[in-house]
């Protein structure tokens, strides 16, 4: 059990680590080049690391190249192994055993790649939040595409892939999950055809920037026709198989999500003032900034020009605010930061509520239920509904015990709460932050 203590105003500038979702994608379509991928500032924390596990499992190396400039990272270049570099190092008598640990985003890419190998066969298990995830949602596109998957009761991992022949197909994704959209666009570079996927709502968008940076061709369109979740434009994402991936560079930005809970620490807690560097700002990944600016938080971003990620420096403060409602179209681009709403919500004057959401109930743990649950044990009005909550702004927050359920988000939402109550929180499995953001705990000291 660790305790945050209600703390003073955070004062300073801090370059959160990482983006998680980048440093994945980098080693893994890295892997897939012809060439060689030099990632700069590739995030160092549990998540990532099981990534290049993996990859050496497969047989692709990678190595470090010097410590980075960039505070928990690494600079490193991936080998190439070339599209079919696992069938080409496939050497084992059975399936071949890969260990995602708690990677949601390593188990949902990874088939892709496998599914377009031609032969071989590997089985991708994790952790125990990992056998609660969902991956019919990848098996179904692949298995249209011709891929043999196999998956525990017809939904969850373990998934068994066997390589096979795949041809193209137009999908149109049920769930907006840029997981989903990352796993087809990777088999599709090994289809035949041009393959053409169709979200309900934009997602993050990662792997359409580095596939065209490296030599894909891959390209996206709005298409105004299609009924959304949201009444706003579907996105068709079409991508065509050609002679394999150059390879290049990637400078990773810092983390949206982990730069997200310094953010909202700082607009939660009186005489805040906090300089974020170097961050994120791709427009799928900042929703919370949309959010926070219609709650009335005096937010301030300067953009840096930067060729595949955008990048810049948010300036965060307190001030007062007033609660929002969330609907489905927001939800992908703030999937991650909802949690962070929910404590927004507690301070916020109304009633702030979260709708469309229900793809947080298959996330590291069901986020509706443990967020829910946890802010209500430090004293937060809130109430879980189907898809979301809603949370009735009290101004303050007594404090308390929280679970993290082995989910960094989850962990760190606590921490954060605990420095903005009047009692502290006691957060019972901190050591989950790791996954995302080993230094979280040290990060906060030097702002506190
Ligand atoms: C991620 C996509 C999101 C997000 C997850 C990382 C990614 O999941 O919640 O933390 O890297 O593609 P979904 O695509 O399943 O919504």
């Amino acid at each position: 059990m660790t305790r945050f203590a209600p703390s003073g105003p955070l004062r300073g500038e801090l370059r959160p680590p990482p983006d998680k979702s980048i440093s994945h994608r980098a080693a893994l379509i890295g892997a897939m080049t012809d060439g060689h991928v030099d990632v700069t500032g590739y995030l160092d924390a549990a998540d990532t690391r099981a990534t290049i596990a993996v990859l050496r499992t497969l047989g692709v190396e990678s190595s470090e190249r010097g410590a980075s400039a960039a505070p928990g990272g690494i600079d490193l270049r991936v080998d190439g192994a070339g599209l079919r570099g696992p069938a080409e190092r496939f050497a084992a008598a059975g399936a071949l055993a890969l260990d995602v640990g708690n990677a949601g985003t390593l188990l949902r890419l990874l088939p892709g790649w496998l599914a377009g190998q031609g032969r071989g066969s590997w089985v991708i298990d994790g952790d125990d939040s990992i056998r609660r995830r969902p991956v019919d949602r990848v098996a179904e596109p692949l298995r249209a595409m011709g891929a043999a998957v196999e998956c525990r009761d017809g939904r969850l991992p373990p998934l068994e892939v066997a390589g096979s022949a795949l041809r193209s197909i137009s999908y149109r994704m049920p769930v907006a999950s840029a997981q989903v959209k990352s796993c087809v666009l990777l088999a599709g570079l090994m289809a035949e055809g041009e393959t053409r996927i169709t979200e309900p709502a934009p997602t993050r968008d990662h792997t359409e920037r580095m596939l065209a940076a490296w030599g894909a061709d891959v390209s996206t369109e709005e298409l105004r026709t299609v009924p959304t979740v949201g009444g706003g434009p579907a996105r068709r994402i079409t991508v065509r198989p050609g002679d394999g991936l150059e390879g290049g560079e990637i400078r990773v930005p810092a983390d949206f999500s982990s730069a997200a809970f310094m953010l909202v620490a700082a607009t939660i807690i009186e005489g805040s003032r906090v300089r974020l560097t170097g961050v994120g700002l791709n427009p799928t990944r900042i929703g919370l900034l949309g959010i926070l600016n219609r709650m009335g938080a005096p937010i301030e971003v300067e953009e840096e020009p930067e060729p595949v990620e955008p990048i810049g420096t948010i300036l965060a403060r307190d001030g007062p605010l007033k609660a929002t409602r969330v609907h489905a179209e927001e939800v992908p681009l703030a999937i991650d930061e909802l949690s962070l709403v929910a404590l927004l919500g507690c301070f916020a004057e109304g009633t702030t509520v979260v709708s469309g959401a229900g793809e947080l109930r298959h996330k590291e743990s069901d986020r509706i239920a443990t967020v829910v649950d946890g802010l209500r044990s430090v004293g937060a009005e809130i109430e879980a509904t189907e898809d979301g909550f809603a949370v009735s702004g009290a101004g303050a927050l007594r404090g308390g015990r929280l679970a993290a359920h082995g989910d960094h988000r989850l962990a760190m939402l606590g921490a954060v709460a605990g420095l903005a109550s009047q009692g502290g929180v006691e957060v019972d499995g901190i050591g989950a932050a790791a996954v995302s953001y080993p230094s979280f705990e040290a990060d906060l000291e030097t702002l506190t």
